[in-house]
This record gives structure tokens, C-alpha cells and sequence, in this order.
């Protein structure tokens, strides 16, 4: 379900910025605009997993994201399946960049890097570091609190609070 995206269309630098975004957070947030503040052309890929449904559709995640998104141009979200790798040979990508919270992060993340490059020999994978007090907010920690009731606002864009709480609505 990869959507058509190439880079050779857009002048300059570009880079993935892949995820689940099950749902977007402020810390994805922080990563996306610092990238665009880096690259040309920044492409979002949310991940499409046909055997883990997730949280919210991928139509949702792709459609909130847009949304967050809206005020910063040099943005593109697509939807992708399959492996990151195939994801950036298809579309001339060959930077990624991934956010690191802490040393678990990074002890994993080294690892896909590393295992990215082995199949995409072109790929290169960049790590920024999670901004002070984003290192906290992940995307399943939303989830849980949000099944709590508790206040959301500071940790995910007020873009995608609407339809976040609607999700978890009793
Ligand atoms: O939001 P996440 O869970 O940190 O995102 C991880 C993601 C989606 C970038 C990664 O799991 C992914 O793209 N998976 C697709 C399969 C793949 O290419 N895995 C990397 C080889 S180890």
C-alpha cells in the first residue's frame, strides 16, 4: 500500500521519518520539525501492518498526521507496507531518521540501522536525540492514558486531541 512518492521529483535533500504513529505524539512532533528544519523535503511513513491492527486505522494515523503537519510545507505523509528497506529503494530515499529517548533507544535502533543498511546498502540511518521533555511521551503510554480518562494535552498535538479522545470514548 505504498503510495507513489519519488524522490528524484523533489529538488534537494530528503529523508524518512518512519513509525507506527499509533497515535501521533509531541515527541513524533519534535522529530518532524527538526528534520524539515534539516532536509528539503521530509516523507513520513506510517507503517501499514496487516497482522497488528493497531490502535487507530492507518487511514486515521495518515489523515491526523496530515493534519499536524499542515503548517509545515516541505512535509509529506504516506502510508507503507513492508520492509523500511524496500520502502526507501522504491522511492530513492536515503536517509532515515529515527528518534532516540534514552539508551534503550538507541540500543535498538543501532540495530535496525544496521540491518537497513545490510539490505539497502544506499540507506543511512540518522539518530536525533529526543528534545528535554519529550523523552517521556511514546505512543503507548498515550494509549494507556488515554483509557484512563487523564489529561492528554501534553503529550500529543491539539490537531489530533479531538479525534484521540473520540477513540477512546466510552
Ligand atoms: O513507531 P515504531 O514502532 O518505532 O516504528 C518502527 C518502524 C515502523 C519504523 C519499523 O518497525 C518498520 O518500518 N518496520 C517494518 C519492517 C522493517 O523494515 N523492519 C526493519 C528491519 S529490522
Amino acid at each position: 500500500m505504498t503510495e507513489l512518492f519519488h524522490a528524484s521529483d523533489y529538488p534537494g535533500t530528503c529523508c524518512l521519518y518512519p513509525g507506527s504513529f499509533d497515535p501521533v505524539t509531541l515527541g513524533h512532533m519534535d522529530m518532524i520539525r527538526r528534520a524539515a528544519g534539516m532536509f528539503d523535503t521530509v516523507v513520513v511513513g506510517v507503517l501499514h501492518n496487516p497482522e497488528k491492527q493497531g490502535c487507530f486505522p492507518v487511514e486515521k494515523r495518515v489523515e491526523m498526521l496530515r493534519r499536524c503537519c499542515e503548517e509545515i510545507p516541505n512535509v509529506r505523509v504516506i502510508a507503507y507496507g513492508g520492509l523500511l528497506a524496500e520502502l526507501t529503494r522504491e522511492t530513492g530515499i536515503r536517509v532515515v531518521v529515527r528518534g532516540i529517548r534514552g539508551a534503550a533507544d538507541l540500543a535498538s535502533e543501532t540495530t535496525m540501522a544496521h540491518i537497513n543498511h545490510r539490505l539497502n546498502p544506499a540507506l543511512e540511518t540518522i539518530f536525533l536525540p529526543a528534545s528535554p521533555g519529550a523523552e517521556d511521551i511514546s505512543a503507548s503510554m498515550v494509549r494507556q492514558l488515554a483509557q484512563f480518562g487523564a489529561d492528554l494535552s501534553p503529550f500529543v498535538p491539539s490537531q489530533a486531541l479531538p479525534d484521540i479522545l473520540a477513540a477512546f470514548r466510552p
